[in-house]
């Protein structure tokens, strides 16, 4: 279930009728970046704050690198 603040991503004049579709992928799509590449925590590290869910207080600033092609799949997103 899209949270308040990302369902007003999908809201213009009209609704967003691929809304529920774009909140799949956008799940499918974290899930390949992560199998490809490694994400570390760039300086201080974040501060949970819990809301209706769990936030971070000031953002998640992530270092981002290519995993080891040998140690991860050979298939390509
Ligand atoms: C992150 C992805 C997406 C975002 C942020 C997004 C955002 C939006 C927004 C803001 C509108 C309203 C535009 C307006 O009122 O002028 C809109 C309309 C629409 N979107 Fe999306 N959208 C996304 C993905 C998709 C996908 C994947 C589909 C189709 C599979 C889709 C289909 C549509 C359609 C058909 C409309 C027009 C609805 C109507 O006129 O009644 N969108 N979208």
């Amino acid at each position: 279930m899209p949270t308040r603040r990302l369902h007003a991503v999908f809201q213009g004049a009209e609704l967003c009728s691929g809304a529920g579709f774009a909140m799949i992928e956008v799940v499918l799509l974290l899930a390949m970046l992560v199998r490809k590449f490694r994400f570390e925590a760039a300086g201080q590290m974040p501060v949970p704050v819990a809301h209706l869910t769990v936030r971070a207080k000031d953002g998640i600033m992530l270092r981002v690198a290519l995993r080891d092609p040998d140690t991860t799949s050979k298939r390509t997103l």
